[in-house]
């Protein structure tokens, strides 16, 4: 968010580590080719993959191709030229320093700064960490405009204490500038916007608060399942997977004070505040579900297996699939609004949203033209459409007074003619140009852990089995009933 400028390190190496997964061909890679494809990659830069899988530069090359845009083959072979393959075992030390000879090989006598992309499950983050501090491959200080930085993926860590090691672990060889702890939500179109039109326009902010908002609701749904992840949902089910980063963020962004300027610590700064004044979520407060065998109403009604059928998943799983949550802000700003928010995966429908019910109209004189009418909302769409829309009450045109609701709509498709980048090819290119706005930052971490880890221990302690809700279903009946609770519908 902060005022941005192309890195000027003009010699740049990035070092893909897992780079045959799945992440680094459908994201990474073709996020590096459309900077490269759009100017913006610094002059002199080469990309190194290193995994297990044994393959040459040119099947490595091939493997890329596959996923990049066919959009130009001359752009395609600029960008192929500059990608390398380094086979290795993530813990052994001499494969690392092949890799050390392949990038001073590249280098040709030019020091170059690193980019070292963890694209591994976090068991291994530490192993290659200190394997990278070994091989004496970090730079540890920036030198005449040489550094080194590390990228990670969450889940960091699976609670508070564990998180806690993977940071102090990652402390013993990185300073924490050098991390960038990625949540790509932050990186989306209209999550950036949110910030925007809060603090950009005069309207919302006097409004933005506990005297004129009823409540504020998140959802977070995928048509989906577990698409082949069984071994990594199971450990970590949907509350480590979604909630306890993309939703915690995006409300500490709805929640959060105007920041002291655009600053990546001044942000940071005010989305820690937001989440500490957040107490630790009580099993009272939390509903969990699993999805069942359903049929998705699509075109071919599809039957889907449930959870439990899936690989990899063991028959007695309680790993929750969908997970519903009522959370509060104890400030000033916010005492007492609910904070609903629910994330699932085998639902009918892929939806990001953001939903801010505004009260009631005190001593309102229409109440007896149009008593069934509800009050405004701010509806902001991160997914599917990109869009904004505010429902406000209208005299619906004719010769009597009759009232109605529409949206004061705002779709950025027909607004904006500009193309809507991918997450990952602004976070990659903030990595280049050092600029931490969109990373969590390890105090943010923190807190956001110390929301959820005592409910997570106490539902896997406790073994509380999920409600069961069939694939391609709104979730299950315990959501609706969490938000009646609070006097409102999803
Ligand atoms: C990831 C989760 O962080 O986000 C996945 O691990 C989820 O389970 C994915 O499917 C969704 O991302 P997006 O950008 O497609 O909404």
């Amino acid at each position: 968010m902060s005022t941005k400028s192309i890195s000027n390190s003009k010699n740049l190496t990035i070092v893909v580590i897992g780079a045959s997964g799945d992440l680094s061909l459908k994201k990474i890679f073709p996020a590096f080719y459309t900077l490269f494809q759009q100017k913006l990659m610094p002059e002199n830069f080469h990309i190194v993959g290193f995994a297990r899988t044994n393959m040459s530069d040119e099947a490595f090359r091939e493997r890329i191709k596959n996923f990049l845009p066919e959009n130009s083959t001359s752009t395609i072979e600029d960008f192929l030229k500059r990608c390398y393959y380094c086979q290795g075992n993530y813990s052994e030390i001499q494969d690392y320093a092949k890799m050390g000879d392949l990038i001073q090989q590249l280098e040709a006598g030019n020091l170059s700064s690193k980019i070292y992309y963890l694209a591994i499950p976090p068991f291994l983050f530490l192993t290659v960490s200190d394997a990278l501090a070994h091989s004496d491959l970090i730079h540890a200080q920036e030198e005449k405009g040489i550094w080194t930085r590390v990228v990670v993926e969450k889940p960091f860590g699976k609670d508070r204490e564990s998180s806690d090691e993977l940071t102090a672990g990652l402390q013993k060889v990185f300073r924490e500038e050098q991390v960038y702890r990625i949540d790509h939500y932050l990186a989306k179109e209209v999550i950036q916007n949110l910030m925007v039109i809060r603090f950009a326009n005069l309207i919302l902010e006097p409004l933005w608060n506990r005297q004129y908002i009823q409540n504020v609701r998140i959802s977070w749904m995928e048509d989906i399942g577990i698409e082949g992840r069984g071994g990594y949902f199971d450990e970590y089910g949907i509350i480590r997977d979604v909630m306890q980063n993309h939703l915690l963020q995006i409300l500490a962004l709805v929640a959060m004070e105007q920041p002291i300027q655009l600053k990546a610590d001044y942000i940071r700064d005010e989305k820690v505040k937001v989440l500490r004044c957040i107490p630790p979520v009580s099993l009272s407060q939390l509903v969990v579900g699993q999805y069942g065998p359903g049929v998705m109403q699509c075109k071919k009604c599809e039957v889907k297996n449930g959870y439990r059928d899936e690989e990899g998943v063991p028959k007695d799983s309680i790993t929750p699939t969908y997970a519903a949550v009522a959370l509060f802000v104890k400030n000033r700003r916010w005492d007492g609004v609910p904070f609903l928010i629910r994330a699932g995966k085998g639902l009918s429908k892929r939806t990001t949203e953001i939903k801010i019910q505004f009260g009631e109209v005190p001593g309102n004189i229409f109440i007896e033209t149009a008593p069934q009418l509800t009050p405004n909302e701010l509806l902001i769409q991160v997914q599917p459409n990109a869009m904004i829309a505010l429902r406000i009450v209208n005299k619906v045109p004719g010769l009597s007074l009759a009232l109605g609701e529409s949206d004061l709509d705002l779709s950025y498709e027909s607004a904006f003619e500009s193309r809507i980048p991918e997450a990952y090819e602004l976070l990659l290119l903030d990595v280049i140009r050092g600029d931490k706005s969109l990373f969590i930052r390890s105090d943010e971490l923190e807190s956001a852990w110390d929301i959820f880890s005592p409910v997570l221990l106490e539902l896997e302690k406790k073994r509380i089995q999920p409600v069961v809700y069939p694939f391609g279903s709104d979730g299950p009946y315990t959501a609706d009933l969490l938000a009646s609770k609070y006097g409102t519908a999803w």
